[in-house]
């Protein structure tokens, strides 16, 4: 048998970890819910999940796919026990990276096409009606919706037909360098607008009177959302690297990476809405429509405007790569694929299940799956982060700590396998019972609320 490919540095598999985690969730999922849910007290049961939930899951993540060296369904099958089924859960988190990327690739169409409109001025002069009425068109202009859908595919793709260290890792090396050059020249325009103040405090200064299980339940979503948890996507990474470093301290380096790129995209999004005037609980449209007029308003703002756009394709790409690199490395080690055939068929595959996103705005519209005004991107995000990725975490739990799976010695044998940090052996019972019974208490809240 061939031997499974590796990354090649240890700052590449940080980096593509992080490029998997770094994303759309933090540039438009995170602060657009964050202005829904009322700021700072959601940010900081945001925190708190992530730090109690998202680490030690990601241990585990990271874990299995190094002890098994192969994706996650195909680890589960070779560490559980012999005539055990928990594998089923491996092939259901292929299905997550599937569905994630069924919306993910058409919002990510959205960041580059918003990039070229902004740098080529096409909203300037417009008034702040008429940019959310261009949005408007552009969520119904089917064909450029899929053509910019395909792009992103072709892109993601093609990096990874290139293979890992030559197209994954690299890319990872290039974008993740640019993405936070980026991050910071945005920072420093946007807190030094005038009149900034008030955004940063809606943001750092929690008000718990009026946190709902929804929020909590949201907070716990988008949790494991940006840390792409749940699914398998960081167990693959953890297949491609060897025993040298323990694994507690990569998760933490993953984690602090990702929590300061969402935290810094608030410090970019709120100030400049307090600056101008602008309410932040718009939803989704938050950085489509609110901050393009915001562009317009501020002095060079089509540059200010192509660099943001810019920052989130980068997001955006790393992530798709990643996800991507997922499915490509569950092909290969289940089927024996080819690189070069997986990624060809992977991409086919990827751009038909996309589709249903874009026509979801236009021709399939009348569909409103959750409710007045929701459509097939809610109801996949829903399907998703509301579901697929807490049981999924809920199961890696069990899986990691429980005798009858995995178990808790072999997992932090492996956890803790090389230099670095340790994962703490005396978390056992807060592993198995404590943290899957918080992931199902707020899952069952979340759905009474949510529903109610
Ligand atoms: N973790 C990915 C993101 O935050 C899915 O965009």
């Amino acid at each position: 048998m061939q031997e499974r490919e590796h990354l090649a540095t240890r700052l590449g598999f940080i980096l593509v970890a992080a490029g998997c985690a770094i994303g759309l969730g933090n540039i438009w999922r995170f602060p657009y819910i964050t202005g829904q849910y009322g700021g700072a007290a959601f940010v900081v049961v945001y925190l708190v999940f992530l730090v109690i939930l998202g680490f030690p899951i990601m241990v585990m993540e990271f874990s299995m796919g190094r002890a098994g060296q192969l994706n996650i369904a195909g680890a589960m099958r070779a560490l559980e026990p012999k005539g055990s089924k928990w594998h089923i859960f491996g092939y259901a988190g292929i299905l997550g990276n599937l569905i994630l990327m069924m919306f993910y690739t058409t919002v990510a169409g959205w960041g580059i096409a918003y990039l070229y409109h902004t740098a080529a001025g096409h909203f300037g002069g417009l008034s702040p009606d008429q940019v959310g009425a261009a949005f408007g068109a552009f969520l119904g202009n089917t064909p450029e919706l899929i053509g910019w859908m395909a792009l992103v595919v072709a892109i993601g793709f093609g990096v990874c037909a290139s293979g890992l260290q030559r197209g994954v890792e690299k890319a990872a090396k290039v974008m993740m360098a640019g993405l936070f050059g980026l991050l910071i020249i945005l920072i420093v325009r946007a807190v030094t607008l005038p009149g900034a103040g008030a955004g940063i405090s809606f943001y750092l200064k929690p008000d718990f009177a009026n946190l709902s299980w929804e929020a909590v339940y949201a907070a716990m979503g988008q949790a494991f959302f940006t840390l792409s948890l749940g699914i398998g996507s960081m167990a693959i990474f953890g297949s491609y690297i060897r025993k040298e470093r323990s694994l507690a301290g990569e998760s933490v380096n993953v984690i602090l990476l990702d929590t300061l790129v969402a935290l810094m995209a608030g410090m970019i999004i709120f100030p400049a809405c307090a600056a101008f005037g602008v309410e932040p609980g718009a939803g989704p449209g938050l950085i489509f429509v609110t901050l393009p007029n915001i562009f317009n308003a501020m002095l060079g703002g089509q540059f200010w405007g192509s660099l943001f756009f810019l920052f989130l394709t980068f997001a955006a790409l790393t992530t798709v790569i990643a996800v991507f690199e997922n499915l490509t490395a569950f092909a290969m080690d289940e089927w024996h694929w080819s690189r070069k055939k997986t990624t060809l068929i992977g991409g086919l595959i990827v751009f038909v299940l996309s589709l249903p996103v874009p026509l979801g705005f236009a021709a399939w519209s009348g569909f409103q799956p959750l409710g007045a005004g929701t459509c097939v991107l809610d109801l996949e995000d829903f399907i998703l982060s509301n579901n697929l990725l807490p049981i999924g975490c809920f199961i890696f739990a069990l899986f990691c700590s429980w005798r009858f799976g995995w178990g808790w010695d072999k997992f932090t044998k492996e956890a803790n396998a090389g230099v670095g940090m340790k994962f703490p052996v005396w978390l056992r019972g807060y592993a198995g019972y404590v943290l899957p019974a918080i992931i199902l208490f707020i899952l069952v809240m979340g759905y009474i609320q949510f529903f109610a």
